[in-house]
């Protein structure tokens, strides 16, 4: 199996962090970024030290030109992008604040629109871009009205640009996971009861059980994988059946 180059946002955690392990034991050349420098070094340790870290905060502009000249200085093309990084701040839409509702679009939308940008230069050809977006594009959950609109507008604006950089041999995809066991229900403000209770909910549906990281990581392999070559803007929705 040729070896690829992939960048993993937010591979500190989660699915971002499975994925990481994942491409690392397939012997791919794997970087990965986080917002703490604690949390990246943990990450890597994890890792074994066969990935990469680069420090970037996906809300942060500044940070994103960064990783830029991080990868352009060693040369690095990329084969595959994956734009996981994202915030999950649940709140009544009667009670949103404009930093709450900022907060979540730095991260969610802004951050993935402005590093593949960023890295158009460090992409190659063909090279293949995953956004990790969500169940919640295509299904309401009361409480998630920002969280769904930052993931739907960046698919929005993947649509197009599948065409825009079609020439530069990019394909955009989009994994929607439904609710997976990861630090982000914790992230999100749930006490350990609720999310016992939650995980608990999903008995009932037809996968019988709340959904794992490593539920998503085959997903995002495909994606990855030359043989996703002919999948454009394609929403891989992966919820156990909640949504049937
Ligand atoms: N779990 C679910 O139920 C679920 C469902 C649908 C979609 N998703 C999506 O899946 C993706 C991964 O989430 P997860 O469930 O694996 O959550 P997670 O365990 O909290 O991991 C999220 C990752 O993103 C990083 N991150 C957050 N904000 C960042 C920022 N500003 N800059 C750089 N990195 C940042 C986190 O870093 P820290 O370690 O510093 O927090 C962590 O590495 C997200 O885009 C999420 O919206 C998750």
């Amino acid at each position: 199996m040729e070896s690829k180059t992939i960048l993993i946002t937010g591979g500190t955690a989660g699915i971002g962090l499975a994925a990481a392990s994942h491409f690392c034991r397939q012997g791919h050349r794997v970087i990965i970024t986080g917002r703490d420098s604690q949390r990246l070094d943990e990450a890597l340790k994890t890792l074994d030290y066969r990935a990469t870290g680069v420090l970037c905060d996906s809300g942060n502009m500044a940070q994103i030109r960064q990783l830029q000249q991080t990868l352009a200085k060693e040369r690095i093309l990329l084969d595959a992008l994956v734009l996981n990084a994202g915030v999950f701040h649940p709140g009544e839409f009667a009670a949103c604040t404009e930093s709450q509702f900022d907060a979540t679009m730095d991260v969610n939308l802004k951050g993935p629109f402005f590093t593949l940008q960023a890295l158009l230069g460090q992409l190659a050809s063909p090279a293949s871009v995953i956004f990790i977006s969500s169940l919640a594009v295509e299904k309401a959950f009361a409480g998630t009205s920002v969280y769904s609109a930052s993931k739907a507008a960046f698919e929005a604006a993947a649509r197009v640009l599948n065409q825009e950089l079609a020439p530069a041999g990019i394909r955009i995809n989009s994994i929607r996971p439904g609710v997976t066991a990861t630090e982000i229900q914790a992230k999100a403000g749930m006490t350990t009861e609720e999310i016992h209770a939650l995980a608990d909910g999903l008995a009932a549906t037809p996968l019988g059980r709340i959904l794992r990281v490593e539920d998503i990581v085959p997903a995002i392999d495909y994606l990855v994988s030359d043989a996703a070559i002919g999948l454009r803007n394609a929403h891989i929705s992966i919820d156990g059946g909640y949504s049937l």
